[in-house]
């Protein structure tokens, strides 16, 4: 039996390559994925979830859930500029020899579970041992703390894919995506006293594949999971060119899941982490204090923050896993 996860993503480019990494580790036992808005809508993500599990044979059992389809407080705002309309990387355009749909449209169970209940279900099932990796918006998280924090006490662990706190933003100079799209949910989660790791933009910036890594990754395209890594990374591939000056492919929700799987990867400190929510050109703006805390003036730690990264070696792991058959 392998450390049980539960997976909560915006599939989303980076989340799919998580998802097919986290599958092809013996160490993880995924019990459930749930969905939840961000890189895409959040039925467009739950799609793009089936889409990726067509493509290997999931874990008898994996129960799928959807959760919030806009955040607590803000506007939805999405990714699809950098992950495609689609959300991962336009795979309606990509065709067999026969011209038939490489990726075929899934065809989804009408009603499913919300994340709330998905979660509930799992923690009831398996107290103490899961950990929630969240990959995207921590939306779906702040709503299953306002219903009842209880439940969540049941948590091993909760590693999450998110902020930058000595490095720029991604979606504006201060602020990552994951925040930004959510901020007041961000900053109810942080204050929840979860055992939260975060794994930010100071290291996900490090791990990264240029576009002949993924090119020599993928050569053989015999394995559909490897020929789905190229197919979907090229629009990603292509907006980076185009916007950071290289063809680079950042692996932010992938190094979440390595950190499940080995938390030798990263090194983390503690921080007492606080998420603007007002000033608008701050806003989603993740803002630590390492100090620690002395006397009454200092806020306690509140989350443990990954600062640093064996980038060579979690690189390594994402190459080797994802072309294990
Ligand atoms: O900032 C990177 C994060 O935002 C990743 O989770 C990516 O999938 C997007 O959701
Ligand atoms: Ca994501």
């Amino acid at each position: 039996m392998g450390h049980r996860v539960i997976i909560d993503t915006d599939p989303g480019v980076d989340d799919a390559l998580a998802i097919l990494l986290a599958l092809r580790s013996p160490e993880l036992e995924v019990v459930a994925i749930t969905t939840v808005c961000g890189n895409a809508p959040v039925e467009q993500g739950t799609q793009n979830l089936s889409r990726v599990l067509g493509l290997v044979k999931p874990p008898t059992g994996l129960l799928i859930g959807q959760g919030a389809a806009r955040p607590l407080r803000q506007p939805l705002q999405t990714a699809t500029h950098v992950h495609g309309s689609d959300g991962l990387g336009e795979l309606d355009g990509f065709r067999n020899q026969d011209g038939s749909p490489r990726y075929p449209k899934p065809k989804l169970p009408r009603a499913l579970p919300t994340a709330q209940e998905m979660w509930g279900e799992c923690l009831h099932r398996y107290p103490g041992e899961l950990t929630l990796i969240t990959l995207g918006p921590l939306t779906n998280l702040a709503l299953a703390l306002e219903a009842g924090p209880t439940p969540l006490r049941q948590l091993r662990s909760v590693i999450s894919m998110g902020g930058a706190i000595s490095v720029p933003g991604n979606v504006t100079p201060k602020a990552e995506f994951n925040i930004f799209v959510d901020p007041h949910a961000a900053q109810r989660v942080f204050q929840s006293g979860l055992p939260i790791t975060l794994v930010p933009l100071d290291v996900t910036n490090k791990v990264a594949l240029s576009r002949k890594e993924i090119q020599t990754l993928t050569a053989d395209g015999s394995d559909p999971v490897l020929r789905f890594v190229a197919d979907a990374t090229g629009q990603a591939l292509s907006y980076a060119e185009r916007v950071e000056g290289a063809p680079l492919f950042h692996l932010h929700d992938p190094l979440a899941v390595a950190v499940a799987i080995d938390p030798t990867l990263v090194q983390t400190v503690p921080l007492h982490v606080e998420v603007e929510t007002e000033k608008q050109a701050n806003i989603g703006k993740t803002m630590a204090d390492p100090r620690s805390p002395r006397g009454s003036q200092k806020p306690s730690p509140n989350i443990q923050a990954a600062l640093t990264v064996d980038a060579v070696r979690a690189l390594k792991l994402f190459k080797q896993r994802l072309s294990r058959k």
